[in-house]
């Protein structure tokens, strides 16, 4: 059983709540335009996560199979469990990219979303590459963090220091590895060059950026800015697990409990903010790099 990603690094639920944001309806036609899938075809997702972008790709085309890879477990059942509740006829594995168990030739369009950072490319690409069949695409989606904007949090300092001593005690006292993620990254320059060194041609790069969180803005529902501003909650409060399930003695019990009380205050104030109309203009966009190529 393998949740190293899921406990340590991005939990399910928030890596959930924050792509499904992120796949909104709103930026269907962003998504679906650089993925390039044509009826019938067979799409793997190459580190699938919670599923979501699977659902999306599923739910906007029926009549395509979709496929989802991941190394860890929990991902896995969330999306097997959500897609039974969908209704969506997606086939979700457990499973390592770099040893892919799949048949030579076996898909039509590989893809993938923020994985490539962390996975070694000669086998990433490599076996995308073996189970594409010839003329099939890979499309390689990754958020150019540098390119990125987001407005301060506007954490208070008791908040901020109990958040600080426990990721520093669980630093200190972690065997975990993780060296592995960001590992890879690569610039936007870069990716197109490192997908033609692994056999891919007809190279082709889409850019495009898309609003993760902008509570304020005119055009983004009221439910729609609600969800934004729990999914922010969401984030600190998986960063305050994951760093206890590192290090369950980073805080003591009281400063744990103080520390979710504060978090829970700061993001339920934000949202009282909002309901009373008090503006704070804060957003954040991930640039977004679509490189795609033919076997
Ligand atoms: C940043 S997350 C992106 C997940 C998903 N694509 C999304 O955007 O929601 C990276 C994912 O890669 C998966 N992963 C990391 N190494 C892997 C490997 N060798 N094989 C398969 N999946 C892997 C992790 O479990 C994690 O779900």
């Amino acid at each position: 059983m393998n949740t190293v990603w899921s406990s340590y690094i991005q939990s399910t639920g928030e890596l959930y709540e924050s792509r499904a944001l992120r796949f909104d309806d709103s930026s269907k036609g962003l998504w679906l335009g650089a993925l390039g899938a044509r009826p019938g075809e067979r799409l793997l997702e190459v580190g699938c996560g919670s599923g979501i972008f699977c659902h999306r790709v599923k739910s906007y085309l029926p009549d395509v199979s979709v496929t989802g890879i991941d190394l860890d477990d929990s991902h896995i059942a969330f999306a097997r469990e959500k897609s039974d509740r969908l209704g969506l006829d997606c086939r979700f594995v457990v499973g390592d990219a770099t040893a892919l168990p799949f048949g030579d030739a076996s898909f039509d369009l590989c893809f993938s979303h923020t994985v490539a950072e962390h996975i070694p490319h000669d086998a990433f690409f490599g076996e995308q590459r073996r189970v594409l069949r010839p003329g099939g695409r890979i499309v390689v989606f990754s958020v150019r963090t540098r390119l990125n904007i987001r407005s301060d949090d506007a954490m208070g300092d008791e908040e901020a220091a109990l958040l600080e001593k426990a990721w520093k005690r669980a630093s200190e006292t972690s065997d975990l590895d993780d060296s592995f993620v960001g590992a890879y990254e690569l610039s936007e320059h870069d990716y197109p060059r490192e997908l033609e060194k692994y056999g891919f041609e007809d190279v082709s790069v889409r850019v495009f950026t898309v609003m993760d969180y902008a509570p304020d803005s005119s055009d983004v529902p009221r439910e729609k800015a609600l969800r934004q501003i729990n999914c922010r909650r969401l984030g600190v409060l998986s960063s305050l697990e994951k760093a206890l399930n590192i290090c369950p003695d980073a805080l003591s019990q009281a400063e744990s409990g103080r520390l979710r009380e504060l978090i829970n205050a700061r993001f339920d104030e934000r949202i009282a903010k909002y309901e009373r109309g008090e503006k704070l203009w804060d957003f954040s966009t991930s640039t977004v790099l679509a490189v795609s190529g033919v076997r």
